[in-house]
């Protein structure tokens, strides 16, 4: 089984365990609340009527919560479960989107149009090994004028161990595999547990690189000093979501975001 095949397979679990945790908190989206946070919510602005595509949408509640802000939204995911899951909530809660299961590698086998937003959104870019084919997929996929919008966990706080001691490497180049045992929402055990994780740590220059090469234009490069997620060991909330670890504080980036545009005489 090749890596892509190991994580279709551990996300086909863990969506199982994130649709039903507190976590994730899917009674109060059905009921209206926003699953996104303030941060993609205003450095994406108005939204309304733009054509959307959501690489690596999971179970769907961030798409269909774009979805509800007035974009016309398509989800591509790997993993078989949150694309059904996704579906199933859409026609549950009756709100118009697509979504398609693919890897983000080979989604040319499933769609051939252009958007004006390309999104994706934390612990997406980190199951992707090659980010200039990455880059290029995203650039392939928006019109002219379009703007790719990212908002991810830093890498930074990789290097940070459950003991609160930098002892990774910031520049690792090497996939890293894990037994999956449990999941970061609420530490429901999985209940296969021949299941593997194989990901890829970038670093933030790897990232900018990637969209530079591809011939995206970056708008902004935003850093901020606190997590928006309780995922991590050892996190504090130190104000209402704002979860940072206790030895570092604010000292430390937690998350980045970026927007980058694609030229408006691209085709010209
Ligand atoms: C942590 S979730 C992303 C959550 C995201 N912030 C959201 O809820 O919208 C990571 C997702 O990436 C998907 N994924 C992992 N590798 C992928 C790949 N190669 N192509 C497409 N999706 C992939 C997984 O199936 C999972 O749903």
């Amino acid at each position: 089984m090749d890596s892509f095949e190991h994580n279709r397979e551990s996300w086909n679990e863990l969506t199982t365990l994130h649709a039903d945790s507190d976590f994730y908190d899917i009674n109060s989206f059905k009921q209206g609340k926003s699953s996104l946070n303030h941060i993609e919510i205003e450095e994406l602005g108005d939204i309304k009527g733009k054509r959307l595509l959501h690489l690596q949408c999971h179970f769907g509640m961030d798409s269909l919560s774009l979805a509800r802000q007035g974009a016309e939204v398509t989800g591509v995911d790997i993993s078989d479960t949150s694309i059904q899951k996704a579906k199933e909530l859409a026609n549950e809660l009756e709100i118009p989107a697509r979504f398609l299961r693919s890897n983000i590698y080979d989604v040319e086998n499933v769609l051939d149009e252009t958007f004006d937003i390309v999104y994706t959104s934390y612990g997406a870019i980190n199951w992707l090994d090659d980010l200039d084919k990455w880059a290029k997929i995203i650039k392939r996929y928006l019109k002219p004028g379009g703007i790719m919008y990212m908002v991810e966990f830093h890498p930074f706080i990789y290097t940070i161990d459950d003991n609160l001691e930098i002892s990774d490497s910031y520049f690792k180049s090497q996939a890293l595999e894990t037994v999956v045992e449990s999941s970061y929402t609420d530490k429901s055990e999985v209940s296969n547990k021949n299941l593997k994780h194989i990901e890829w740590h970038h670093s933030l220059s790897e990232v900018l690189n990637s969209l530079v090469k591809s011939g995206l234009g970056i708008e902004f490069l935003n850093e901020f000093p606190y997590q928006v997620y309780n995922c991590f060991p050892n996190l504090i909330e130190y104000g209402k979501g704002k979860w940072v670890f206790n030895k570092y504080g604010d000292k430390i980036p937690y998350m980045y975001s970026i927007k980058a545009k694609k030229p408006e005489n691209y085709n010209l």
